[in-house]
C-alpha cells in the first residue's frame, strides 16, 4: 500500500550521533555502528530502525548484549524493547559490495581487481549499510571510521572533515572522518580503493581555507580539471549570489562510471556519474562540457538547498531539487547564454515533463503518495519544480528573492523543511502572501493558457481575455485554478513595442509587465493603444504552461523578426513551425510553411544574430513535442513530416546559402575552443551541414565525412558520424568501424557510438539495437551502457520504437525483466518510455497494451518496475 504525505507523523526517535567503524572488503564488509538515541516521548515507545538484507552478527543495548526475546528483524525493520532516552545501541552487521548490483547502498564500480567501493543512499540506501531510522527528517552527527587493505584500498575516503589516520597490524590501515554538521543519512557517504586526484585549495569569502579534492581511476585523472575550474566557479558563484559559502575544510568529488543517476550531493563527498564529470576535448561535444559545468554547480548548490536545509520528508523532494535546478539554471544563464540556456531549459521541459503531466503517471511536484520514492525523482519534481521557484522569484524579483532566501536558511539551517517553510520564508520576508502558490505544488497537469485578444479602434483599447484549464489527471478531476504570471509585451505593426497603459493603473513607459491570472477567468483592458497590437506574451516562459493564442503566420513572424525576449522570438518560431507542421499538404505548401521558411530563410541571409541562436531556430519542435499535441499519434508520419517541413526550409534557403556558410563556419580549424562563439558555430555548422543533406545527399555526405576524419573535437566528429549514421549514408560503416576501433578504451566516448546508432529513424532501428547487443562491449550491467542503447531508442527515437508493427514493445518489456533483475531502478525509468501509448493509433496501441499486459504479469517483478508498469496501464 502507498505511503502517504498526509500520514506524516514526527520520529518516535531521534539519534543525536552516530558512530560507524567499518571493515572494508569486495565480498564482505562488516558494519558496526553505535547510536545515541534521544526520544522525548513520556511513554516509552519501541524502537523501530529500518535494515534491508543485513545479516545481523551483534546487537547490544546501553552496554548489554540483547538476546533473542530483546528484540526482533524481520520485513525490512529491527524491533527493539527497552530503550529509553539516551540509550547507546550497538550492532554489527555484514553486507556484501560485489554482489550488489543495484547500485545502491555500499557496491563495487568496476572489476573485482581494480575496481572500488562506493555508496549511494539517496533515497534509501542507508538502510541497506546499516540499522538507522532512515527517513531525511533525523539528523545526526556523524563520525565514520574506515578500516582496510592498503595495497587493495589505499584511499579511503568519508564525508566530513578527517580525524586521523594510521597503520593497522596485516598490511590494513585506517581513516576518520568527523562531520560537525548533523545530516540525514541519505548524505551518507564512503569511496575506498586506487584513485588519484588532483586537488586545489579555495578561501571561502567568510575566511575558511578549503582544499578542493576530484578523485577519479588513475586513466582518467586528466579528464577531471575542467570539473575542478566549474567547480570553483559554482563556489564564488553561490557566495556573491546567495552569501553562502562552503563549510567544511575538504570538500571531495569522486567519478564512478557505475552509477544510476546524474550525481549525488553527499556532504563533503560528491559522487558523480563519470559522464557529468570527466571532461576533455577528444571525448566531450560541448553540450556535455556544459552539462559538466551544471551538474558540478547542481550537486555544490545541494550544500545549502538541500544539506543545511534538508527535507522534512519525501513528499518534499522539490523542496530541495526544484530550487537546486533552479539555481543551477540561473548559473549556468550567467556562466554562458542566458537566453540560450533558457530556450534549451524549456525545450527540456517540454521533451520530457509535458508528456509526464499529460499521461498516466502524472503527478504533483509534491506528489500526494508513491510506492517506490525512486520512481519520483521526475522531471516534474526536478524542471517543473524549478519553474515553480522561478514564477515565485519572478514575484518577488531579484531582490525580495535573496531576502527570502537569507530568511529561508536563517529559519531552517541545520533542520528538515518543507515547502510550506520555503513559501512563508520567501513571503515573510517581503510581507507578501505566497500562499496561493502551494496549489501549483499539490496539483498535477500542465494549465492551458488561453489568451484572446480584441481591439477597440474607437476607444483605442485593448482587451486581453486569459483563461485557464487543467485537463484531469489520474484521481484528480476537478482542477483549481492556479496564478499564473504572465509577462507581456504589445509590438505594433512596424514591429516596435508600446508603452503599456493597464485600465486603472497610473500612466507609465513601460513596454514590458506582469499579469498574474489568478481566477478561470480574467479581462485586461490596456489603453491608449494606437493600432491593433500584436500581443508577445509569456515572455521568457514566465509560467509552465501551454499557451493557446490564435495567432495568424504573420503575426508570428513578425514577433520572430522584432521580438528583442530572445526566448519569445524563438518561440515565434516554434509556434510557426507548429502551424506549418499542421497545414503542411504534399507538394503544396500551405501559408504557415510558406511564413517560417520565408522568416527564416531572411534570418538566415541577413540578420547578424547570434550563430547558436539560428541554429535553435532553424531547429523545428522535436516529434515528441508534436505527438504531445496528437490524440491518435503515428510517430512515423511525424518523422516523415517533420522532415518534409525542413527540406521545404533547406530548397528555401538555397543550396548555394547553405553551402557558402558549412564552408565559410568550417574554415575555422585547429585546436577546438570552448568560447561561446566558437561553440555557436559549431552549433550552426551541424545544422547547416543538416539541412544541406536534405537538398544535397550526396555532397553533404562527402561533407560530412571530411568533416569527421579532419575533426578535432568531439562535437565537429559526433555530429558528422550521426549525419552519416542517420540518414544511412554509404560513408556510415567505416567512420562507425573507425570509431569503434579509436574508442575502444573509452567508456562514454563508445556510449556515443550506441547512442548514434539506436537513433537510428524508423523501422531500420530495431534490427541496429539487436545487433548491437552482441557488441562484445554491450552490458546490462552498466546503466550508462544500457540507457545509450536502450534508452536512447526506446525514450528518444519515437519513429524507431513505435514501428508500426510493435515488434520494439515485446522486445524491451523483455530487456526490462531482465534489467529489473540486476537494477530495479534502471528498469522502471527505462518502462517510462512506455509513457503516452494510450494515444498512439489503434494498431500500435493495442501491441502495446499486449507487452505492457503481459509484461505485468511476469513474476518477481521489483515495485520499482511494477508501479511504473502499473501506473502506465492505469491498473
Ligand atoms: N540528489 C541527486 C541529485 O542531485 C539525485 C539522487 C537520486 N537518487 C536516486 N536514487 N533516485 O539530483
Ligand atoms: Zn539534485
Amino acid at each position: 500500500s502507498p505511503i502517504r504525505l498526509r500520514d506524516y507523523r514526527p520520529p518516535a526517535w531521534s539519534v543525536e550521533a552516530i558512530e560507524l567503524e567499518i571493515d572494508l572488503g569486495i565480498d564482505s564488509t562488516e558494519v558496526s555502528s553505535r547510536l545515541t538515541l534521544r526520544s522525548d516521548a513520556s511513554q516509552p515507545t519501541p524502537l523501530r530502525l529500518d535494515g534491508e538484507g543485513l545479516e545481523l552478527l551483534a546487537i547490544a543495548l546501553d552496554g548489554r548484549k540483547l538476546e533473542a526475546q530483546d528484540y526482533h528483524y524481520g520485513q525490512s525493520v529491527l524491533e527493539i524493547h527497552g530503550a529509553r532516552d539516551g540509550s547507546v545501541l550497538e550492532t554489527r552487521v555484514r553486507v556484501q559490495p560485489a554482489a550488489n548490483t543495484t547500485l545502491e547502498g555500499l557496491y563495487l564500480s568496476g572489476s573485482r581487481e581494480h575496481g572500488f567501493l562506493l555508496t549511494q543512499c539517496e533515497a534509501e540506501g542507508f538502510r541497506h549499510i546499516s540499522f538507522f531510522p532512515d527517513r531525511p527528517d533525523v539528523l545526526a552527527r556523524y563520525t565514520v571510521t574506515l578500516r582496510a587493505d592498503r595495497e587493495r584500498f589505499p584511499v579511503l575516503l568519508a564525508g566530513g572533515n578527517p580525524a586521523g589516520s594510521g597503520d593497522l597490524p596485516d598490511g590494513r590501515h585506517w581513516a576518520r572522518f568527523v562531520d560537525p554538521h548533523p545530516k540525514p543519512s541519505y548524505l551518507f557517504a564512503l569511496v575506498a580503493g586506487r584513485l588519484q586526484n588532483i586537488q586545489r585549495n579555495y578561501l571561502t569569502a567568510d575566511g575558511r581555507q578549503v582544499q578542493l579534492v576530484i578523485w577519479s581511476e588513475a586513466n582518467v585523472i586528466d579528464s577531471c580539471h575542467y570539473a575542478l575550474d566549474a567547480l570553483e566557479r559554482s563556489m564564488r558563484w553561490d557566495e556573491r549570489s546567495y552569501g553562502r559559502s562552503f563549510d567544511l575544510d575538504v570538500f571531495h568529488v569522486v567519478a564512478t562510471h557505475d552509477f544510476n543517476m546524474g550525481a549525488m550531493e553527499n556532504k563533503g563527498l560528491n559522487i558523480f556519474n563519470a559522464k557529468y564529470l570527466l571532461a576533455d576535448p577528444d571525448t566531450s561535444t560541448d553540450d556535455e562540457y556544459r552539462a559538466v559545468e551544471a551538474v558540478v554547480a547542481h550537486e555544490y548548490f545541494h550544500n545549502w538547498t538541500g544539506n543545511r536545509v534538508t527535507c522534512r520528508d519525501w513528499f518534499q523532494l522539490s523542496l530541495k531539487e526544484g530550487l537546486t535546478v533552479f539555481r543551477e539554471q540561473q548559473f549556468s544563464a550567467d556562466m554562458n547564454s542566458a537566453p540560450l540556456k533558457r530556450i534549451e531549459d524549456v525545450a527540456l521541459l517540454r521533451r520530457t515533463q509535458f508528456p509526464e503531466d499529460a499521461g498516466p503517471l502524472a503527478h504533483p511536484v509534491r506528489p500526494a503518495e508513491y510506492r517506490e520514492i525512486n520512481n519520483f525523482y521526475t522531471a516534474t519534481v526536478y524542471e517543473k519544480g524549478s519553474e515553480l521557484v522561478r514564477m515565485v522569484a519572478g514575484r518577488l524579483g531579484q531582490e525580495g528573492f535573496r531576502r527570502g532566501m537569507d530568511l529561508y536558511f536563517q529559519r531552517h539551517d541545520g533542520h528538515a523543511a518543507t515547502i510550506e517553510d520555503f513559501l512563508a520564508a520567501l513571503g515573510d520576508a517581503n510581507h507578501i502572501d505566497l500562499t496561493a502558490y502551494l496549489a501549483w505544488y499539490s496539483q498535477a497537469g500542465t494549465p492551458h493558457l488561453h489568451a484572446k485578444g480584441e481591439y477597440d479602434a474607437t476607444r483605442q483599447e485593448y482587451t486581453l481575455t486569459l483563461s485557464q484549464l487543467t485537463r484531469p489527471t489520474p484521481g484528480d478531476a476537478e482542477k483549481k485554478p492556479l496564478p499564473i504570471p504572465v509577462k507581456l509585451s504589445l509590438f505594433n505593426r512596424a514591429g516596435q513595442m508600446l508603452p503599456l497603459q493597464l485600465n486603472g493603473e497610473a500612466q507609465g513607459d513601460s513596454v514590458e509587465k506582469v499579469i498574474v491570472l489568478g481566477r478561470p477567468t480574467q479581462r485586461f483592458v490596456f489603453k491608449q493603444v494606437p493600432s491593433a497590437p500584436v500581443p508577445s506574451l509569456l515572455r521568457g516562459f514566465s509560467a509552465p504552461v501551454v499557451l493557446e493564442y490564435d495567432y495568424s503566420p504573420d503575426e508570428l513572424a513578425l514577433l520572430l523578426a522584432h521580438d528583442v525576449d530572445g526566448f519569445n522570438r524563438w518561440e515565434a518560431g516554434q509556434q510557426l513551425a507548429m502551424l506549418a507542421f499542421d497545414t503542411l499538404r504534399d507538394g503544396d505548401d500551405s501559408t504557415a510553411c510558406k511564413a517560417w521558411c520565408n522568416a527564416l530563410a531572411a534570418l538566415f541571409t541577413h540578420d547578424a544574430m547570434d550563430d547558436a541562436l539560428l541554429a535553435d531556430l532553424l531547429t523545428p519542435p522535436g516529434e515528441i513535442e508534436f505527438a504531445d499535441r496528437q490524440s491518435e499519434v503515428d510517430p512515423a508520419r511525424i518523422h516523415a513530416q517533420r522532415e518534409t517541413m525542413q527540406l521545404r526550409l533547406a530548397e528555401r534557403i538555397g543550396i548555394d546559402a547553405l553551402l557558402a556558410r558549412y564552408r565559410a563556419l568550417a574554415a575555422h580549424v585547429g585546436e577546438p575552443q570552448l568560447d561561446a562563439m566558437s561553440q555557436a558555430g559549431r552549433r550552426l555548422k551541424r545544422r547547416v551541414l543538416e539541412l544541406l543533406a536534405l537538398v544535397d545527399a550526396e555532397q553533404a555526405y562527402v561533407l560530412a565525412a571530411r568533416q569527421y576524419d579532419m575533426a578535432s573535437g568531439m562535437t565537429d566528429r559526433l555530429a558528422a558520424l550521426s549525419l552519416l549514421v542517420r540518414r544511412c549514408a554509404p560513408q556510415a560503416a567505416s567512420a562507425l568501424a573507425h570509431f569503434r576501433e579509436r574508442y575502444a578504451g573509452n567508456p562514454l566516448a563508445l556510449d556515443k557510438w550506441f547512442n548514434v546508432q539506436a537513433q537510428v529513424p524508423g523501422e531500420p532501428a530495431l534490427a541496429v539495437v539487436k545487433n548491437l547487443e552482441s557488441d562484445p562491449a554491450f552490458t546490462l550491467k552498466n546503466p550508462n551502457r544500457a540507457r545509450s542503447l536502450l534508452g536512447a531508442f526506446a525514450s528518444t527515437n519515437p519513429s524507431g520504437f513505435h514501428r508500426a508493427d510493435g515488434a520494439a514493445y515485446p522486445f524491451v518489456a523483455e530487456r526490462l525483466v531482465q534489467l529489473d533483475a540486476l537494477n530495479p531502478q534502471i528498469a522502471a525509468r527505462l518502462a517510462t518510455a512506455f509513457n503516452g501509448w494510450q494515444r498512439l493509433e489503434p494498431q500500435r496501441r493495442s501491441a502495446a497494451r499486449q507487452a505492457l499486459e503481459a509484461l505485468v504479469q511476469r513474476e518477481g517483478l521489483s515495485p520499482n518496475l511494477s508501479e511504473i508498469v502499473g501506473n502506465v496501464l492505469q491498473h
